[in-house]
């Protein structure tokens, strides 16, 4: 049993991460990592290779390829070749290479907002059109949820190149029902449009949720997209900066293989290694902790918000460890982002940079102990009843 309720000490001086970012007594919520050691086949596999001493250049084998192609079959059934499967040094670097290869000053990038504050930097780094589809937001009480605009969807893939889908959703925790998967890639079909699928925090699921990746909808559709997917989120360890595309379609992959070798983008060996072993079946015990304690912390989170700030709405993520709050009906006046940082020393994420339309929300990440995730919502109770 892994004890999730204690968490190593991350406030080295020489260090620069969540934990030091801020002043020392702001309690960090913000950047989507969590607070927890990776598990322990990963740890070992990485102390071997150290211990093995020489840390040479290491690339993709077709051993890990095959090591992904079957962890994608054994959850989904979805059966992918390993020659699909292609080494990118990170999800952000993974739809980065697609918007070079599927995007031009006239066909932009189509994302559904509020959405991951990187999806908004493609158009600056890769210069081309964002196309915003912003999501219809309902309100049941206290409880947010969001909605698929589709008359937007539909007028916006006119201008696009490529489709930058988040699933499941970051910041919003949804899981697109199979419904929802089959008209986008309709729709993206129709208007031959590039559907790149950021699947990172698909096996992050809360309760006994299920997913299904874009891609294996149906072999139409997996011929027009790019599956992205990563150990990072799920076993804790994005610094290693390992993450795959997998491409069914021979003459897409060879042109993003190209692009990913013209830009140099080498996995860390340490990466690969850390992939392998995530992959592989032997974290899963952990995974399952894992995810019963995160669902824990979300209904525990859910519940104090409910309780304690009734006039916070919240979402009630179905995957991730992020959940989505909406301080507009409090007294708050201007970012809810400052005011907690300047009223409460919590640091969490300022809802604007997800979108205008994340303008008076945060968010704010539970993938911590229950312990630092109480103080932290008990600080923010406190600071918003000092209004
Ligand atoms: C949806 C999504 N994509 C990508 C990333 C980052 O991926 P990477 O660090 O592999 O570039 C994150 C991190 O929060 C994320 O939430």
């Amino acid at each position: 049993m892994t004890n999730f309720n204690v968490v190593p000490n991350r406030r080295n001086p020489n260090n620069y991460n969540k934990w030091t970012y801020y002043p020392k007594d702001v309690l960090p919520m913000w950047v989507a990592d969590m607070d927890f050691p990776a598990p322990k086949p990963i740890l070992a596999a990485l102390h071997k290779a150290v211990d093995h001493g020489v840390l040479g250049y290491e690339l993709p084998s077709l051993a890990l390829k095959e090591v992904v192609a079957a962890r994608m079959d054994k959850l989904y059934g979805w059966k992918v070749r390993p020659e699909a499967v292609v080494a990118v040094t990170g999800i952000v670097s993974g739809f980065s290479v697609a918007a070079r290869i599927a995007c031009t000053p006239r066909k932009g990038v189509l994302i559904q907002t509020p959405v991951y504050n990187e999806f908004h930097e493609v158009k600056n780094n890769i210069g081309v059109p964002q196309l915003d589809a912003p999501f219809i937001k309902h309100v049941n009480g206290n409880i947010l949820s969001y909605e698929i605009d589709w008359d937007i969807f539909e007028k916006q893939i006119k201008k696009a190149g490529m489709f930058l889908l988040c699933n499941p959703h970051n910041p919003l925790g949804i899981i697109f029902p199979r419904k929802d998967l089959l008209k986008m890639a309709e729709i993206c079909i129709k208007n031959n449009v590039l559907i790149v699928s950021d699947e990172i925090h698909s096996e992050l699921l809360l309760d006994d949720n299920k997913f299904t990746p874009m891609a294996k909808l149906s072999a139409e559709t997996a011929k027009h997209t790019i599956t992205l997917i990563a150990p990072s989120k799920t076993f804790n360890v994005p610094g290693l900066f390992c993450g795959f595309a997998i491409i069914t379609d021979k003459e897409l992959r060879e042109r993003y293989e190209k692009e990913v070798n013209h830009l140099r983008l080498h996995v860390s060996s340490m990466g690969l290694f850390a992939a392998r072993t995530a992959f592989s079946g032997d974290c899963d015990g952990w995974l399952k902790e894992l995810r019963r304690y995160l669902t824990g912390n979300r209904d525990f989170l859910v519940e104090y918000v409910t309780k304690y700030m009734p006039e916070v709405r919240t979402t009630i993520p179905d995957a991730t460890y992020l959940s989505w709050l909406d301080f507009s009906q409090t007294k708050i006046e201007g970012s809810p982002f400052q005011f907690f940082l300047k009223n409460a020393r919590v640091a969490v994420s300022e809802g604007r940079i997800f979108g205008e339309n994340g303008e008076g929300h945060i968010r704010l990440n539970f993938g911590t102990s229950r312990k630092i995730l109480e103080q932290g919502l008990g600080r923010m109770r406190k600071a918003l009843q000092s209004i």
